[in-house]
Parts: structure tokens; sequence; C-alpha cells
């Protein structure tokens, strides 16, 4: 299947979604893709949502929590935080800190926000929405570009449908309001890229093509980029991994340190020959623009780590942008 057209130049989206199966490399995906935008003076936040916070970690620095961290220059990132994030919207729409008391911080406003499903994660969404049209005193924009590191595929999707399921039930009032302001950029293309995150293994692979087909089909998010993580180099060539074979069939029992060697080197081998036929399936049945991304020895995944995938990344998308121009 021949690859769709790149999104014109992911750098001119306000909103950038990340998301895919749990442990893929969503996380470093946002910080090589943030850097990247850094580094074109963009200035940039990684918005990770109430989880333990990674971005700053990459950068050397410690989590922050709810608040805007520079981590270098342009380049800053926050944990969505549900509770504050709630006191934040409370107070930005009802202004006076004592009436937000009087409304949100009554028990029974508490414990009805509790108990109602998706609430928490509206307030997350909310807050990422809010940060896209966040404005500076001189009514210039806080934030060229927003990176949301979306839950894990179940949770993001859900998070992803939440403005929808709301509308459905509640179609009038300023709930529905600001709920459809959310969908509405959900849905921009100008404003909004949704990438994709995957490793080139069976599970990762299928959790892809599933989370695809609801972006595409029922959410009808504009797609940007498939991220293909983790790539193992080729060690041999098809002539040497036959040599390795036809070594370990002929080195006697007691040579138990050769026979090692050559058991590893194999299962070495063998992985990059799965790895390949995940690619070759994701290449014919997924025709989003692709972006892979090699699979780093390093002892630490640290800024230099985060640098060398975030030029790969720079490379491959000036390649895609310019055969889609
Ligand atoms: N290209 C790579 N090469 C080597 N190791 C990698 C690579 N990408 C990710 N990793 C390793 O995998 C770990 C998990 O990556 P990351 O935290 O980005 O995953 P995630 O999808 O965000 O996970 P979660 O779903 O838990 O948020 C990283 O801390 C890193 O150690
Ligand atoms: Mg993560």
């Amino acid at each position: 299947m021949p690859p769709d057209p790149a999104p014109k130049d992911l750098f001119q989206k306000r909103f950038v979604i990340v998301a895919g199966k749990g442990g893929v490399g969503k996380s470093v995906v946002c910080a090589a893709l943030g850097l990247a935008a850094s580094e074109r003076g963009l200035r940039t936040c990684i918005a990770e949502l109430n989880t333990r916070e990674k971005a700053p970690l990459f950068f050397g620095k410690r989590p922050s929590g709810y608040a805007y961290q520079e981590l270098r220059k342009n380049l800053f990132s926050i944990n969505v935080l549900p509770d504050p994030a709630l006191r934040e919207y409370g107070l930005m729409k009802l202004r006076f800190e004592r009436v937000y008391k009087l409304v949100f911080e009554n028990e029974a406003m508490k414990r009805l926000l509790k108990v109602i499903p998706g609430m928490n994660e509206l307030f997350l969404l909310g807050k990422v929405f809010n940060m896209e049209r966040e404005k500076k005193r001189d009514g210039t924009p806080l934030w060229d570009m927003v990176i949301v590191d979306a839950p894990a595929t179940g949770h993001g999707v859900s998070l992803l449908r939440l403005p929808d399921t709301i509308m459905k039930v509640a179609d009038a009032g300023p709930m529905a309001e600001e709920v459809g302001a959310m969908r509405a950029l959900l849905l921009d293309p100008r404003r909004t890229a949704v990438n994709l995150v995957t490793l080139p293994e069976e599970m990762p692979v299928r959790e892809t093509f599933e989370l695809a087909a609801q972006l595409e089909g029922s959410l009808g998010m504009p797609k940007g980029y498939l991220f293909v993580n983790g790539i193992w180099p080729r060690l041999l060539s098809d002539t040497d991994a036959g040599l390795l074979d036809a070594l370990g069939a002929v080195l006697p029992e007691s040579a138990y340190r050769a026979r090692a060697g050559v058991e590893s080197l194999a299962a070495m081998v063998e992985r990059t020959r799965f790895q390949e036929q995940h690619r070759a399936e994701l290449a014919e049945h997924m025709p989003w623009p692709r972006v892979d991304l090699p699979f780093l020895f390093v002892e630490r995944f640290d800024e230099s780590a985060i640098a060398r995938l975030s030029e790969s990344i720079v490379t491959q998308l000036a390649v895609l942008q310019g055969q889609a121009a």
C-alpha cells in the first residue's frame, strides 16, 4: 500500500498528540519531537497526563508536577493533574476564589465529581485544550506547540472520545459549548495531528492497526505520522546468518561458551527478522507516513539519546515533507 501524503508540516501544528500502546516509547518520541521543535525556535510544552513524569528526567530535571518547568531553551513540560486542573478551570470560570470554594470544594460537589465517569479525564483534556489557546500578555499564543503524551491505547481513545460522548448527553448550555470547542480542536487539521508510536512487534502492531482504525474511523481525527520505534540494526547478512547456523550445528557440547555466544547472536538475528516482518506488515496495511527510529544501545536514556532520535526524526520528516510538497 503506498503511504498517504505526509501532513504538510508537523511543526506548524499547535496541538500534537502522541498515542500508542503502553511502553512503546511515546514519552521518548514526545521528548525527541519537543527537542526538535524547540531547536527550531518554537516555544514548546510537553504535557504528560496524570502520570509518572518522564519528560523532565530525560533532560536531567526533577518532576515538577502541575507547573510549567523549563527543560531547556524553548522546551517546557508539565504533568497535568486532575485536581489542580479542575481548580484552575473553576477559578477561570468563576473568577473568585471564594465562589470557587463554595462551588467546587463543597463536599457534595466533590463526591459528585468523583462519581461522574470521565470527569477527571475531562479536566485533563480541558487543561491541554486551554494550553493550545493560552495567550501571553501581548496577546500572542503562549505555546507554538503543545505535545500531548497520551495515555496508553484504551485510555487514550476514551480520552479523545470524551468530548463526543459528552456532546451526546449534554447538547446545550455552557458545558456543551466548552466541550464542543474541544471537539473542534481535536478535529481541526490546521492545528491538530495525532501521531502513533509502535514497536515492530506482534502485539504493538495489532494495537496500532486498531488504534489507527478508530482514529481515522469513528474519531475522524487528523493524522500525523507513525513512529516505528526500537528498530534493531541488521547484524548479519543472510549468508553470514547461514554460516552462524552451520557453526552452531558443528560446535561440540563441551564448547559451551562458544555455543552460548552463537546462540545469543542467533537470537539477535532472529529478532531482526521478526522486526522486518512486522515492519513489512505495517507498510502493507497502514498507509500512514512512517518515521523509523533505531533501538539505541545506551545505559541511560538521557538527553543525548533523545537528541539522536530527534535528529533522525528531523531528517526523515524533511524527506517525507519534501515528497509531499
Ligand atoms: N529507541 C529506543 N532505544 C532503546 N530504548 C528505548 C527506545 N525507546 C524507548 N526505549 C526505552 O523504553 C523505555 C520506555 O519508553 P517510554 O517511556 O517512552 O514508553 P511509553 O510508551 O511512554 O511508556 P508508558 O506507556 O509507560 O508511558 C524508555 O525509558 C527507554 O529506556
Ligand atoms: Mg510514557
